[in-house]
Formats: C-alpha cells, sequence, structure tokens
C-alpha cells in the first residue's frame, strides 16, 4: 500500500531530451503505489528504452497498434478506460500540436483521444519552439479542453540556450499527481524517523521488564506522514502492528538500547523525528542466560539501571532546521512536567496526555492530546480517533516546517 495504491496512471513518453526525467517520474509513481502503464510515441523510444521503463513498471510498453511478434492488437479504448490520469511528461510541440487538434497517427494521441480521465502535460522543448504563437495556440486549446498543463520552467535548455522550455521536475510533477488524487503533499521530500510501541528489557530468556504500551499512536502518526508523502522510518519495538504502507520503512528492535543504535543510524539526517514510544527508562543491571530458578529464592531483587534516553540523544544532537517531537504520558502536574521535557530534551513540542482523561492511555483506539510548542504556546484537542490525532499532530508539525 502506498499513497497512490490502487491508482491507474498511463504515462506517455514523447521525443524529447527531458525523457531521461521521466525515469524518476515513474520511480516516484510505483514506489507511491501506482500502476503504471508507459505509452511511448515512437521518436520516445529514440530517447529512452522501453526496456528500462518496462522493468520499472512491470509491464510491457505500449507504442505501436500491433505487436509486431504477435499481431496483438493495444487498445487504446481500454487504456484510456483503465486510466484514472493519463500525464505525459515529455509533451514535445509535435504531441501538443497533434492532441490539440486530434491527429491520431500513434498509440499515444489515440489513448489521449480515448482517455475518460483527467490527462496533465508537462510541455518540454527550445525556447524558440515554445514561444511560438501556433504552440501557445495548441496549448490553449488543450488547456479549453480542460487538459492541466504543467508549466515548464526557465534554465539551460538542451539547445545550451537559456529560457522557458525546460520539462518542470519529476518530483514536481509528482506532487501534483499526488495532490490531484486528493492527498496532501506537505511531507514530500521529507525524512521521519519515529519510534513506537513499548522496549522490552531481558531479565532471562523468559522474563523481560516491559510496559502495556501498543505502538498505536506511533503507527498511526507514521500512516499519516507517508500519506502526506514523506520517507519515514518507523522502529518500532515489540508490538502486534502491521505494517503496509510502501512509503513506510519498519526497523524493529527489542530494547532502548537497540532502539537507540537504529534512531542514531537514522535520525541524523532527518527532517522531522517523532518519540512516541514508551521506552523503559531502566533495565535489569544484567540478563541472565539461563531462566532463573525460584528454588531456594524467597525474595527476589532486581538491580535496574538507567536506559539511554533516545529523544534526549537525538536533541542533544540537533541539526539546525530539524523538528524534534516528544511525548508526555502524566498523571499528575501534566503541563509542568511537559515542559520541562521539552527543554531537558531540546524539543520543539509536546504531545500530552493524561491519564486521568477516559479514552487517553496505552491500547485504546482513541487519544485526547495536548500539543505544547517549545514557543510557549499550546492547543488542546478534543477525543478522537488515533488516526484523527494522528493528523492534528502532524498539521502541527507541518506549521513549522520552513
Ligand atoms: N523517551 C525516550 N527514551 C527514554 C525515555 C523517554 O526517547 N529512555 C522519550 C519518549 O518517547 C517520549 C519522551 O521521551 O517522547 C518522554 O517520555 P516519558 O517516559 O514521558 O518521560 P521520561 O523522560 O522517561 O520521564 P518520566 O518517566 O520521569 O516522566
Amino acid at each position: 500500500m502506498g499513497i497512490l495504491s490502487g491508482k491507474h496512471i498511463v504515462l506517455g513518453i514523447t521525443g524529447g531530451i527531458a525523457a531521461y526525467k521521466s525515469v524518476t517520474l515513474l520511480r516516484l509513481l510505483v514506489k507511491a503505489g501506482a500502476e503504471v502503464q508507459v505509452v511511448m510515441t515512437p521518436a520516445g523510444k529514440e530517447f529512452i528504452t522501453p526496456v528500462t521503463l518496462a522493468a520499472l513498471s512491470g509491464k510491457p510498453v505500449v507504442s505501436e497498434f500491433f505487436s509486431a511478434n504477435t499481431g496483438e492488437w493495444h487498445s487504446h479504448v481500454d487504456l484510456g478506460l483503465w486510466a484514472d490520469l493519463m500525464v505525459i511528461a515529455p509533451a514535445t510541440a509535435s504531441t501538443i500540436g497533434k492532441m490539440a487538434n486530434g491527429i491520431a497517427d500513434n498509440m499515444l494521441v489515440t489513448t489521449y483521444l480515448s482517455a475518460k480521465e483527467h490527462v496533465m502535460i508537462a510541455p518540454a522543448m527550445d525556447l524558440d519552439m515554445m514561444a511560438h504563437p501556433s504552440t501557445i495556440r495548441n496549448l490553449k486549446m488543450l488547456q479549453s479542453d480542460g487538459v492541466e498543463i504543467i508549466e515548464p520552467a526557465a534554465g539551460e535548455l538542451a539547445s545550451h540556450l537559456v529560457g522557458k522550455g525546460r520539462m518542470e521536475e519529476p518530483e514536481k510533477i509528482f506532487e501534483k499527481i499526488v495532490s490531484f488524487f486528493g492527498h496532501k503533499t506537505d511531507l514530500i521530500g521529507k525524512k521521519v524517523v519515529i519510534t513506537a510501541g513499548p522496549t522490552y528489557e531481558r531479565i532471562d530468556p523468559v522474563r523481560f521488564v516491559g510496559n502495556y504500551s501498543t505502538g498505536k499512536m506511533g503507527f498511526a502518526i507514521a500512516e499519516e506522514c507517508a500519506d502526506r508523502g514523506a520517507e519515514v522510518v518507523l522502529v518500532c519495538g515489540p508490538v502486534n502492528l502491521q505494517t503496509v504502507n510502501s512509503g513506510i520503512r519498519r526497523v524493529d528492535a527489542e530494547n532502548a538500547r537497540e532502539m537507540l543504535a537504529v534512531v542514531e543510524k537514522e535520525a541524523y539526517d532527518c527532517d522531522i523525528a517523532v518519540f512516541s514510544a514508551a521506552v523503559a527508562d531502566y533495565r535489569p543491571e544484567s540478563c541472565c542466560d539461563s531462566k532463573i530458578k525460584r528454588e531456594g529464592m524467597e525474595n527476589m531483587t532486581l538491580k535496574m539501571v538507567r536506559n539511554p534516553d533516545i529523544a534526549a540523544t537525538v536533541g542533544e544532537n540537533k541539526k539546525s532546521g530539524q523538528i524534534l517531537v516528544g511525548f508526555a504520558l502524566e498523571t499528575d502536574h501534566e503541563r509542568e512536567n511537559a515542559l520541562l521535557k521539552i527543554r531537558n530534551k531540546n524539543l520543539d513540542m509536546v504531545v500530552l496526555n493524561s491519564l486521568r482523561d477516559k479514552g487517553a492511555c496505552f491500547g485504546t483506539d482513541t487519544n485526547k492530546i495536548t500539543i505544547l510548542d517549545a514557543d510557549g504556546s499550546e492547543s488542546a484537542f478534543e477525543l478522537k480517533d488515533k488516526r484523527m490525532v494522528a493528523k492534528d499532530i502532524v498539521d502541527a508539525i507541518v506549521s513549522k516546517l520552513c
């Protein structure tokens, strides 16, 4: 599952130097879970090989009306019906002209004429061609036919001339596609590290010190961030939850020290870190290799030692621009304790839950939070489903991104 899971996209590629950028666009679409059918004009194949595109999309590239080997007919009508969106990138002056005037002499233009859903084109050509009255007229016609034009940028062109005509960058086209399907795109290009769940600190091979955390809140935040386009690394303790979103890379850790090792490796280049794990503050000083037997032991004393503080460690090494978010689950003096955590761990905000609030506890599907910001502001929210709470938390984080 990804942000574009279940979406059918026809990616049209025509004969321009910018065709090499379509490989990146295709990779982004496939990574986001979209099913992509590449349709190329004959000229497009001169710029980029169908083998590369077929391997990346997992589907043979369609270019001719008939397959030369088998005589199989490629139905542009079926493709037009199948597509939830058609994106032509790059779109050359010639293809734009054919589309505007219904000249259906290749598979790409016939597919366009059969497309039932939205069509976007990303023009790419030399500045003189771009500025030619014929191109301007054709683009206007396409626009009035409902085609969305992704404006080309100005810059150095393949001809080494400088001007308007460079195809928009694939990442930006991807953003437009994601938002076309109704998703927020505010975390595209951001790396988010999230800790979730409890940690288990071993006593012996069959026993541990742990807590009741289920990881639901952290998983919901991970889903929300991935849905908004982030690259998410979810570092989780022992939990019974599955991750299906292809935007989430999950790394499992059993105890605090293992969790810290993963977070240190992943957080140095992250944009955002959210510490939602209920990390055990202490661990048994030593872990027995064999099961502790009760025979001859009336009482048992377990000596515990301090675990590293993951949030504080990342806070100490915080890079400029990084946003660090902690959680505080408190039973009393909630605000004071939460503000102390912001200061002591160098956090930008803390999500406060009070155990005094019904429905705001480990294992529930709901949560009631107050977000306290390092700048002194705070916002309190109603009791909500954890997925909706995750939206509020991520909205607050996004509002702090510069
Ligand atoms: N945290 C952490 N590593 C720890 C302990 C806590 O990363 N060893 C993080 C939690 O994930 C949370 C924040 O620090 O984001 C606050 O955790 P909490 O357990 O509420 O506070 P503590 O700092 O452990 O203080 P106390 O238990 O005394 O309230």
